[in-house]
């Protein structure tokens, strides 16, 4: 997993629990890394989950929620660091049901180590989208939050439904209805 995810992961527990939770979820868990990330490293995602479980039992937020407001702040890391590769875009349901063709292809070539879902599209019509995501990673409601985000950068709203194919989150149905 990418640097970047950690560090701005950290920023935020920080901005909305304070610097002692960021010490207390680094040193319960046992960290490769010793908790100490730059934007360009790649780590283990074994870190990533230790510090959500960590975080997860100080705040009793479960950690599909906490991975649903931290997408909601990455993607406006995303809006500041890749402007170009949104402005391609004039349509959320394009833009989603592009990831896997388009997006990740070129977040790939910035970082060839990416560790990336799959995203199937399955259906598409002007206004919905059905896609199957895959990873081992089970991080599904990244995904949700960074939709949610999605329609808002284009001034809409969906209403998205995910649906679990399987019970561990590795492989997921989104069936998404532009409101
Ligand atoms: C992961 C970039 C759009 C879904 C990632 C990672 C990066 C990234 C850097 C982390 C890779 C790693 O840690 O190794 C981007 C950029 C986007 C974009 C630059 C837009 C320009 C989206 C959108 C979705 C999405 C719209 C929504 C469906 C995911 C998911 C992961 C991920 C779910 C977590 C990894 C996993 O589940 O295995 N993306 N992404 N991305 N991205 Fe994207």
């Amino acid at each position: 997993m990418k640097g970047i995810v950690f560090t701005e992961f950290l920023e935020l527990v920080e901005e909305k629990f304070g610097l002692e939770m960021v010490d207390n979820i680094i040193t319960s868990s046992t960290l490769e890394s010793e908790g100490i990330y730059t934007a360009v490293g790649t780590y283990s995602f074994s870190e990533m989950l230790q510090l959500l479980t960590h975080l997860s039992e100080n705040t009793g937020i479960s950690i599909d929620n906490l991975l649903l407001v931290y997408a909601e702040h990455f993607f406006s890391v995303i809006e500041n660091s890749y402007p170009g590769l949104l402005a391609t875009y004039k349509d959320p349901i394009e833009m989603i049901s592009s990831i896997e063709n388009h997006i990740h292809v070129e977040v790939r070539k910035i970082y060839p180590d990416a560790e990336l879902p799959t995203f199937e599209v399955v259906e598409k019509t002007e206004n919905s989208l059905i896609m199957i995501y895959t990873s081992s990673r089970a991080m599904h409601h990244f995904g949700l939050g960074l939709m949610n985000k999605t329609f808002a950068h284009f001034n809409s709203t969906a209403t998205i439904d995910l649906q679990k194919i399987k019970e561990d989150g590795t492989e997921v149905r989104f069936v998404i209805h532009k409101n």
